[in-house]
């Protein structure tokens, strides 16, 4: 079966106002999209049910972060059933802001992982190498230990409710967007890795997206290599070409 192309929007810590988010809400709602594309978006998480009361039904929610406990003293943080109860259903985890700024390591990505499914969530796994590692030839060495750490603490079955964002970190908010023949090479050291770590049928069916500097401009040339199966957008999402890039395969 052909994978469905992906498309989420990341809005980060954005926007910065209530009427920002009117205008994108508005942005997304009178546009025309393809309707063979799924579409995802990741606001802060205050805003995460006004958003999905706001927005078109086509259109998904996703919160960009969850801890690994159903509930109890966790100052700060939101569990995978509460997200579940409030009918959120796909969470961001392993984002490299939340690996670096926040020092979340692979383990903790993916206890993270194991409980948001158990929660009933679906997943968008970030992975992604920095610039010093590609420069020193690691990118699927690092990439691979990333997935690892989440292999081992799933069942094959969990895999159909993730999606992998392959995102090299020097190309997260650089204006740096890899090439499509990078993405393709990645995607599909990945998708080898998923064959011999997890299993064929997964590796076929698993959507893995590229992440990092995608704009209206770029995302048509990435989105004809085979390996691709959509975006996950950061700065463009916040933006009317948000649009051009849900509709990069039509
Ligand atoms: O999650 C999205 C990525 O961090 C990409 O962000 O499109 O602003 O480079 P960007």
């Amino acid at each position: 079966m052909p994978r469905q192309f992906f498309v989420g929007g990341n809005f980060k810590m954005n926007p910065a106002s209530l009427e920002q988010k009117r205008s994108l809400v508005k942005v997304l709602n009178d546009a025309e999209i393809d309707s063979a594309t799924e579409v995802v978006v990741a606001p802060p998480s205050l805003y995460l049910l006004p958003l999905k009361e706001s927005l078109r039904k086509e259109i998904q929610v996703a919160a960009q972060n969850c801890y690994c406990k159903v509930s109890g003293a966790f100052t700060g943080e939101i569990s995978p059933a509460q997200l579940a109860d409030a009918g959120v259903p796909y969470v961001i985890l392993g984002h490299s802001e939340r690996r670096t700024l926040f020092h979340e390591t692979s383990e903790l990505v993916a206890l993270k992982t194991k409980a948001a499914l158990e929660g009933h969530l679906k997943v968008i796994l970030c992975v992604g190498e920095t610039l010093e590692e590609r420069e020193a030839g690691k990118t699927a060495d690092v990439v691979n230990s990333q997935l690892r750490a989440v292999v081992s603490a799933l069942k094959e079955s969990d895999w159909s409710n993730i999606v992998i964002a392959y995102e090299p970190v020097w190309a997260i908010g650089t204006g740096k967007v890899a090439t499509s023949a990078q993405a393709q090479e990645a995607h599909a050291d990945i998708r080898a890795f998923l064959k011999e770590a997890v299993s064929p049928a997964v590796s076929e069916s698993t959507r893995i997206i590229y992440g990092g500097s995608v704009t209206a401009a770029n995302c048509k040339e990435l989105s004809t290599r085979p390996d691709v199966d959509g975006f996950l957008v950061g700065g463009a999402s916040l933006k009317p070409e948000f649009i051009d890039i849900i509709n990069a395969k039509k």
